[in-house]
């Protein structure tokens, strides 16, 4: 396995990914009832943005870095722009980019539980040294190495019985789309009524199309598409867009995200052909 996710982290797809995590997270936490959040392809939770590898491509710059120090009136961007600013620990400017448990770990409330699950054991020894911060609590929180859709198994369902589930692969493997939506009706099976991300790139050659047909016949309902993309689908090479499959979606949350997502397009794709998808795949 050789993905890094230190050459892509602060690009557009992360920018995507991570506010509209924090927009499902913020919903669950609205209620003072515990949650579980599992996070089955994690990282190593922190990346420094003038590293060797996150400065090879710039990725950043097209992304986080486009938008740090603009003002927007979606409350979604406003809040995702809030955390990672908190992230750069009192230095107004920017120089690291939390990955999804840092986030997850900056809105989550002591009551709640983290399950960071990652495969190789360098990033899973980076993101045990990150959690250990102080500032980052560890409390109620298990970090595994090991395989993130093995952990739809042992941890669904969940005591809690509220929370999400964030599948976020790095689609090296030619099967991953098959994988994750395997995963994704085993773990519904086990607990219909998670609120679960599945994220997925936009890349010519159209794989995504399957995975839409699959799910669409899976019997699931209540499955939104939420993407972003920054170049026509069949653009080749190169990650085009960005998608969320998202099953069980909170309430309103479609609308909330296409403002958002419609806001950030001109920035995130200046000069190339974007453009914005949320729709129901199959409603409820
Ligand atoms: C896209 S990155 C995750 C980024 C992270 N979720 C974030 O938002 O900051 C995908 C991660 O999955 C890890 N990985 C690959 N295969 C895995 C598997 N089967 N189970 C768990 N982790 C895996 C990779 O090492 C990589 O760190």
């Amino acid at each position: 396995m050789n993905y890094r996710h230190s050459f892509h982290a602060g690009n557009f797809a992360d920018v995507h990914k991570h506010l509209t995590l924090l927009a499902v997270l913020d919903y669950l936490l609205q209620k003072p009832k515990p949650i579980l959040f599992l996070d089955t392809h994690a990282g190593r939770g922190e990346y420094d943005l003038h590293s060797t590898d996150a400065t090879r491509g710039n990725e950043w710059q097209e992304g986080i870095g486009s938008i740090f120090n603009g003002r927007f009136t979606s409350p979604l961007i406003v809040r995702y722009i809030d955390v990672i600013r908190k992230a750069q620990q009192g230095s107004g400017t920017l120089h690291t980019y939390p990955g999804s448990p840092l986030i997850a770990t900056h809105v989550l409330r002591d009551i709640d539980r983290r399950v960071f699950v990652e495969m190789q054991a360098e990033e899973c020894l980076a993101l045990r040294k990150v959690l250990r911060q102080p500032q980052h609590h560890m409390i109620n929180t298990t970090v595994n190495q090991g395989d993130g859709y093995q952990s739809l198994n042992a941890y669904l369902p969940p005591k809690e019985r509220r929370g999400m589930v964030l599948m976020d692969a790095p689609f090296e493997a030619a099967d991953e789309f098959k994988q994750l939506e395997q995963g994704l009706l085993r773990a519904a099976e086990r607990w219909p009524d998670g609120v679960y991300c599945l994220w997925y790139p936009i890349k010519s050659g159209g794989l995504v199309n399957p995975f839409y047909a699959a799910m669409k016949r899976s019997g699931l309902r209540n499955l939104l598409l939420a993407e972003l993309s920054v170049r026509p689908a069949d653009t080749p090479l190169g990650l085009n867009g960005s998608g969320m499959l998202i099953l069980n979606p909170p309430w309103q949350l479609d609308t909330r995200l296409r403002a958002a997502y419609q806001e950030l397009l001109p920035i995130l794709a200046p000069t190339t052909q974007g453009h914005v998808r949320v729709e129901w795949l199959v409603g409820e």
